[in-house]
Parts: structure tokens; C-alpha cells; sequence
């Protein structure tokens, strides 16, 4: 959600700002902008402009602006529509202060109303707009006290400037009357700090500055940071200096290729069975002793004994994710569980209950609705003196360096490599395969499955890669074919039952964010208690009928919906039943419990496909963002 980068040093600000942004295009792609000093004249440049980096690039057209200190923006619209009045950099009326930022000042209009009064124009309808003007006051104020030390200046500057700002944000920040410094701050929205050579960046996401270090700071909530050319200066809410060691990164993972696939998320796709290799690589070792494979989860779990339930804050993907989980946990492992959309439960949490397992799911870690309702979830859980409610927590995420790997410290690292396609199709099945370790976890911990029951499942997640590759190759054809036939059409029905009801949900969310087509995952057995009324032969309805529990039933319910006239798909093995399809995208017969994680390749390759057919931009679909770092 919005994407920041900066950078001070020795060398051309602009090749890096560039390079950054594109990294960060994943993140908002309404408008882009960067603003770079001069050292010389002491001007500020700044260049915008309205859609996707490329019009910026366009803008620039190869020209270099000079200057080795600037910031560059990738915009996600929040205030303001996606024009180039509102995109960032913004600046202040003298032109001298400069401002990118990503996250919500919830107060702008109250400041805003105060700076009009004392005659102060703005030019936007964005939030952002008010800092600018706010550090350029509070610069007069400060009398521009130190001339040899402008960037000491500009630090107190934003300091006293953000005390008054309520929200979120990352921002950073120019001065040209100091050349030579970048003041970066944040408060609920991710930023990190990068040593390059002769050069100090600063950056919403670690791809941004890849090409340029492997080093990096992340900051914490409430710092403010001075970088210069000759170091970096951080600092908490209360002025004292903070120090720190560096973090180093493994650069390959950063660096993400397309190479030869037309999209990065049919590349992502295309990724799930490297992905499934390595999850089991991490995560099931080889008893030396008996020889049988064990889940080995990276913390001590002997606290898993004294939970009683479990509840799992998510949103998107990530929920059906947790879903699938909760199917597990509950039904495998025999936890009672429940899962949360992280925007609700920060309002309407569930009452407090002893001896509770809370588990963040995010690919990101830096979704706001997620890490606020964890936040909340270990506030009010501290402010009980009963031992036995305590927070419990584990993070399962992709990004061990983001805001809520700081935020818990038991972290399921899914490991999944950087997802650039902002429909989550890897990270989704490295979130599942880490449930599926949960639930064997408290299954071998409570007893409540057998020795041979969870070799079995082991078992069957062992053979996961190469049937993966298989179901990859041979449903990209059938996707693509069918896609051919269905990329007009206008809603589609997704039904799944019991374990595989969050793969519908997580089918029809796909569809709909990338090919905008209108579609609704239910439980195929409520379909008759509603959505039966919209199916006619203009609807089909894609159905997922895996043998076990189940199949019987969901057969009936794509029997009701054939009855109404639709168009039959069925995520199905071919056998007894299945033959009502009007179109069977085949499935491998399948244990029951590892289905998920063969359904849902289907229906990611389906979505994909009607995506592309209808010529749109599949990875950067319109009005969404990667990574949703406000509320
Ligand atoms: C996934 O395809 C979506 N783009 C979106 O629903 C996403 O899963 C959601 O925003 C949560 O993101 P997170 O996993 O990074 O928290």
C-alpha cells in the first residue's frame, strides 16, 4: 500500500530511486514520483506522474536529473483520487520541504483547517500534503537554528511535526537547505533502512534495495531516523539514540526474476511444488531412532499441552488460509478453533477465554488490520493478572523481517520466496502446508490421532511435489481452454463443503481480483438457502467434489444447480458421480485431509487464465495492493 524509497550518498540519487520503485510497484501503481536535490543550486526537482512507473519513466525520458539525495512513491489512492495533483512527492508552498509518505494521518483535516486559516494553498486532496507545510512552519520557528547542521535541523523538525500526527505512517523527508540528509520516520507502517557503499537508503520492502545492499535496519514503531552520506542516526519516541545490529539479507531471494512466464503469478503458480519442497525440507525431519518423519515447528511447543483453543486473526487469502486451518485444528487435532477477519475482531473481539492460542496469518506481515488486532489481542490479554491468559501467540508470515515477525517471536516462516503477483497463490500454499504442521503438532502433542494416522498424512504430504508439477502442466491446458469459452462471462458460482470450502471462497476471491468478474464462493450446502435464486444457464458453477466425507452430498448440491440450468465444472477425480460435469478438470484421487492443497491449483490456473484471456494486468489488478498497510 503505497510504496517509499530514499536514498543519500555519493552517487546519482535517480538510477536507485528507479530501480526501487519498479520493486515497489507490487505495492500501488495509481501514480508514481520522485523528487531529488541538488547539492549545487540547493533545488528541489520533482517529477510525477498519473498511472503505472512506466508514464513516469516516460516522463523522465532517460534524462538525468542530478542530485545524490532524493525519495521516490509508488501510490495506492487513499485520499485523494489517482491524478497527478495527488501524487507524491508533495511539497510545501516555498518548495523546500518535500515529503513521500505511505499510511493515513487520521487528522489531516483538522490540520489542514488550521494551516488554510494562516493562508497556507494546498494543491491536493491527499493527507500528506499537510506535512510538508507543517515541517516548513515548524522550520521557521526553528529559525533554521544550525546553518552547518541543517540535517540536525530538518530531524527536529519532523520530530516535533509527527508528535501532532495521528495514524499511521512511513514517511521521508528533503530539506533544501540540507542537500546532504533524508529524515525517514514510522509509526504503523513499514520502513527499513539499507547500508549500501557510499550510500544510505531507506525503503518500504527489502526488494527496493536489493540491487544495492544486503544490509539493512529495520526501524522500529515511533523512530525517526538522519541519514546523511556519512552514516545513519536513529532515534526512539523519546530522543535517545538507538543502536542495533544490522540485518543481512539473502539477496537471490530478493532479486525476482519472471524469466520466461508472461506473468509473475503464473510463474508464482508454476513455484507451488518448489514451494511444497521446501516447506517439508524445514519443517519434517527423519526420527534417527525409528526413522519416521515428525513435524519440527522452529520453537519450543511443549506450551501447546495447556491450550485449550485457538483463534486466527487473518484477512484474504490469508483467512482462507486459516480456514483450512481451523478445518485441521478442529477436526484432525481436535482444538477448538476459530478464525477472524482482523478488521472485525479489532472492534468485536471474542470475550477473553483462559488458555487461548492466537495465531497472525499474513504473507506480508505488515497487513495494518492484522498487526493492530494482534496488537490489541496482547494488550488486553497483559492487562489480565490470571497466568492462564497470558497472549500465546505464533506468527505463520513470508517476511520474518516484517512488522509482526517483531511483533511475536514464535514464527512459522512459510518461506515461500517474494510473491510480486499481488494475487497470493504461493504464499496461500505455504500458509496451508504450515496449518497442516500445526495441526500434526497438536495432534502428537494432545494425542488425539494415532501414530499411524499421522504417518499416513505425512505420508501423503511427502508426495505432494511431484504430483503438484503434474496437476500444474496438465490443468494450465485445461484452464486455458476453458477459459477461452468463459472469459466473458458476467458472475460464477464457487461450492466447496467441509474442508474444501475455503478453497471455493479462495477460488472465487482469485476470480474476482484479477479477472473483475463477479463471483461467490459458498458451502454447497447452503446454496438452496439462497444463491440457488441467481443460477441460470448464464451462471456456472464451479464445483469442488473430492471423494470422503462429503462427495455424496456436494454432488447432489452441483445436481440442484445442473437442474437450474448451469454450467457444470467440477474439480473432481473421474469416477462414480463425477460424470454430471459438464466439464471435469480432473483430479488425482486423494486422501480427504490433503485435498486442499491439489484443489485449489485448478481453480488458481482458471482465474489466471480468464485474467490474461481478457487482456488485463494480471499482476498489478486495478484498485489493489500487495501489501495493505492502512486500515
Ligand atoms: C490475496 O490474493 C489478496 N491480494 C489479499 O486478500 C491478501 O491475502 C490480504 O490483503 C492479506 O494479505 P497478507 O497475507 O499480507 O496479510
Amino acid at each position: 500500500m503505497c510504496g517509499i524509497v530514499a536514498v543519500t550518498g555519493f552517487k546519482n540519487a535517480l538510477p536507485l530511486l528507479m530501480n526501487g520503485l519498479e520493486k515497489l510497484e507490487y505495492r500501488g501503481y495509481d501514480s508514481a514520483g520522485i523528487a531529488i536535490i541538488n547539492s549545487e543550486t540547493q533545488n528541489i526537482t520533482c517529477n510525477k506522474a498519473e498511472g503505472k512507473l512506466q508514464n513516469l519513466k516516460n516522463l523522465l525520458n532517460k534524462n538525468n536529473i542530478p542530485g545524490t539525495t532524493g525519495i521516490g512513491h509508488t501510490r495506492w489512492a487513499t485520499h485523494g483520487k489517482p491524478e497527478v495533483k495527488n501524487a507524491h512527492p508533495h511539497i510545501d508552498s516555498s518548495g523546500e520541504v518535500a515529503v513521500v509518505q505511505n499510511g493515513i494521518i487520521e487528522n489531516f483535516q483538522e490540520l489542514k483547517n488550521k494551516l488554510e486559516k494562516e493562508g497556507i494553498a494546498f494543491n491536493s486532496d491527499t493527507d500528506t500534503e499537510v506535512i510538508p507545510h507543517l515541517i516548513q512552519r515548524e522550520l521557521n520557528t526553528l529559525g533554521k537554528l544550525n546553518l552547518d547542521n541543517n540535517g540536525s535541523t530538518l530531524l527536529v523538525a519532523v520530530r516535533n511535526v509527527i508528535n501532532d500526527l495521528e495514524g499511521s505512517y512511513a514517511l521521508a523527508v528533503l530539506w533544501a537547505a540540507a542537500p546532504n540528509s533524508l529524515v525517514v520516520a514510522r509509526r504503523q507502517a513499514p520502513l527499513i533502512i539499507g547500508l549500501g557503499e557510499g550510500e544510505f537508503m531507506c525503503a518500504s520492502d527489502t526488494p527496493a534495495i536489493a540491487n544495492f545492499t544486503n544490509i539493512i535496519l529495520p526501524m522500529e514503531d515511533e523512530e525517526i531516523g538522519l541519514l546523511t552520506p556519512l552514516g545513519v542516526e536513529i532515534y526512539d519516541s523519546n530522543n535517545e539514540r538507538q543502536y542495533r545490529n544490522p540485518i543481512s539479507l539473502n539477496i537471490s531471494e530478493q532479486i525476482i526474476d519472471k524469466m520466461n512466464f508472461k506473468h509473475y503469478m503464473l510463474k508464482e503458480i508454476y513455484d507451488q511444488p518448489e514451494t511444497a519442497k521446501n516447506w517439508l525440507e524445514k519443517y519434517l525431519i527423519k526420527n534417527s531412532k525409528n526413522g519416521q518423519f515428525q513435524i519440527n515447528l522452529p520453537f519450543d511447543t511443549s506450551f501447546f499441552e495447556s491450550i485449550e483453543r485457538i483463534e486466527i486473526i487473518a484477512c484474504g487469502t490469508s483467512k482462507h488460509a486459516a480456514m483450512v486451518g481451523s478445518f485441521l485444528l478442529e477436526q484432525f487435532a481436535g482444538i477448538p478453533t476459530n478464525v477472524f477477519y482482523a478488521s472485525e475482531f479489532r472492534y468485536s473481539p471474542p470475550p477473553l477465554l483462559p488458555n487461548v492460542l492466537t495465531i497472525g496469518v499474513t504473507q506480508s506481515g505488515e497487513t495494518a488490520d492484522t498487526i493492530a488486532a494482534i496488537n490489541m489481542e496482547i494488550t488486553r490479554r497483559s492487562l489480565v493478572e490470571d497466568e492462564t491468559f497470558k497472549p500465546n501467540l505464533i506468527a505463520i508470515t513470508n517476511r520474518t523481517e516484517s512488522s509482526i515477525g517483531r511483533q511475536i517471536s514464535n514464527i512459522i516462516d512459510i518461506g515461500a520466496g517474494i510473491e510480486i503477483g499481488v494475487a497470493a497463490t504461493k504464499t496461500f500454499y505455504a500458509q496451508l502446508l504450515s496449518f497442516y504442521g500445526l495441526a500434526i503438532q497438536f495432534a502428537q502433542i494432545k494425542g488425539t490421532k494415532s501414530k499411524e494416522e499421522i504417518s499416513k498424512l505425512i505420508v501423503e504430504l511427502y508426495k505432494l511435489p511431484p504430483l503438484l508439477e503434474d496437476l500444474i502442466e496438465k490443468h494450465n491446458q485445461s484452464a486455458e481452454k476453458l477459459a477461452h469459452d468463459f472469459f466473458n462471462i458476467k458472475d460464477v458460482v464457487f461450492l466447496g463443503r467441509g474442508i474444501n470450502y475455503p478453497i471455493a471462497l479462495e477460488g472465487a476471491l482469485k476470480l474476482k481480483e484479477i479477472s473483475y468478474i463477479h463471483a461467490v464462493g459458498y458451502p454447497a450446502g447452503e446454496m438452496k438457502h439462497g444463491p440457488i435464486a441467481l443460477l441460470d444457464k448464464k451462471v456456472p458453477v464451479i464445483s469442488i467434489a473430492s471423494p470422503g466425507e462429503v462427495f455424496d452430498k456436494v454432488i447432489s448440491n452441483a445436481q440442484e444447480a445442473k437442474a437450474r440450468d448451469s454450467y457444470l465444472i467440477g474439480i473432481a477425480p473421474k469416477c462414480n458421480g463425477t460424470q454430471i460435469f459438464d466439464y471435469l478438470m480432473t483430479m488425482p484421487e486423494s486422501n480427504e485431509w490433503i485435498s486442499p492443497l491439489l484443489n485449489i491449483i485448478p481453480l488458481q490456473l482458471l482465474s489466471y487464465h480468464i485474467a490474461a484471456h481478457r487482456g488485463l494486468d494480471v499482476d498489478q489488478p486495478r484498485n489493489l495492493a500487495k501489501s495493505v498497510t492502512v486500515e
